[in-house]
């Protein structure tokens, strides 16, 4: 049988006052990847390139980042929930997947506190549900002056050895090189927009037990921005939620580690397209 295919890339939109770019490919049941800062839609190439061959890939640049508008105030997580929503509204797509790969976690707690409904199953990736602690939020507003005097390469020096584990730094310049790349191409704006923002968030630590959907928790082993204990906390608190633990990869496990990223993400939306698969919100 022919399987029809779509493939809607580098498309632009104008959703609540600025334009969004997204990609929108494959068909089938739709998953939505949420990138993390100060990176973009790009990051998610190998998800797309494997995943929209079974399901509908949608990758949006969140507002401040990669082709999408960084408009200079104000930035928050919930604005960037309600970004989403309106691009799901405009793209017809009732219910989907999301992942969130962390601040694309903290825009899918946002998310699920407005619109739950939307949500037929949420993976949770190297990301946190503790708000930031007052170191966390000096560490920001000090991060978002650095952007200012010194300009998003500084950024990327900084960011890089968060990111990746030091082998993926020391023996994949291709790799290093495409997250440089990510992260030099945003405007001020968008950077200290976002760092406010996160700074800014609630704690999502009491949203974790009323998240009934079906839900995959993924952490490098590596991650120190968001460890495996943070992890832990999610899968422990969400009913139901599973969690796996990816060798050999630190925060972007994606990146890392693309094709057990990429099985662990088809692995729940074949269940989840099955007539009889689990229940959904
Ligand atoms: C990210 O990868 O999105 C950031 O590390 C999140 C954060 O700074 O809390």
């Amino acid at each position: 049988m022919l399987r029809r295919m779509r493939s809607v890339e580098n498309m632009k939109t104008q959703i609540n006052g600025i334009t969004i770019a997204y990609s929108d490919r494959g068909t089938g049941l739709p998953i939505v990847f949420l990138h993390a800062f100060p990176l973009n839609r790009t990051m998610w190439a190998e998800q797309e390139e494997a995943l929209s061959l079974q399901f509908r890939v949608i990758t949006i640049d969140l507002r401040g980042h990669g082709q999408s508008d960084a408009p200079l105030w104000r930035y928050t997580l919930e604005q960037s929930a309600d970004d989403v929503n309106a691009l799901l509204n405009q793209l017809s797509i009732q219910q989907a997947i999301f992942v969130g790969l962390s601040m694309g976690g903290y825009i899918l707690f946002a998310f699920y506190r407005k619109y739950a409904a939307r949500v037929k199953g949420v993976i949770l990736a190297d990301t946190r549900a503790q708000a930031d602690t007052a170191e966390g939020k000096d560490g920001r507003f000090h991060m978002a002056q650095i952007a200012y005097t010194q300009g998003p390469a500084a950024i990327a020096d900084l960011m890089i050895p968060k990111l990746l584990s030091p082998q993926t730094v020391k023996m994949r310049p291709g790799l290093v090189q495409h997250v440089r790349a990510m992260i030099e191409n945003n405007q001020i704006s968008g950077i200290a927009g976002d760092l406010m923002a996160m700074a800014e968030r609630p704690d999502s630590v009491p949203l974790l037990k009323q998240i009934t959907c079906p839900a995959q928790i993924i952490v490098g082993e590596l991650d120190q921005a968001t460890p495996p204990s943070d992890a832990r906390l999610m899968a422990d608190q969400i009913p139901n939620a599973l969690l796996t633990i990816i060798p050999n990869a630190a925060h972007l496990a994606n990146l890392e580690q693309p094709e057990v990223f990429n099985q662990i993400v088809s692995a729940l939306a074949s269940e989840l397209r099955k007539p009889t698969g689990l229940a959904t919100t």
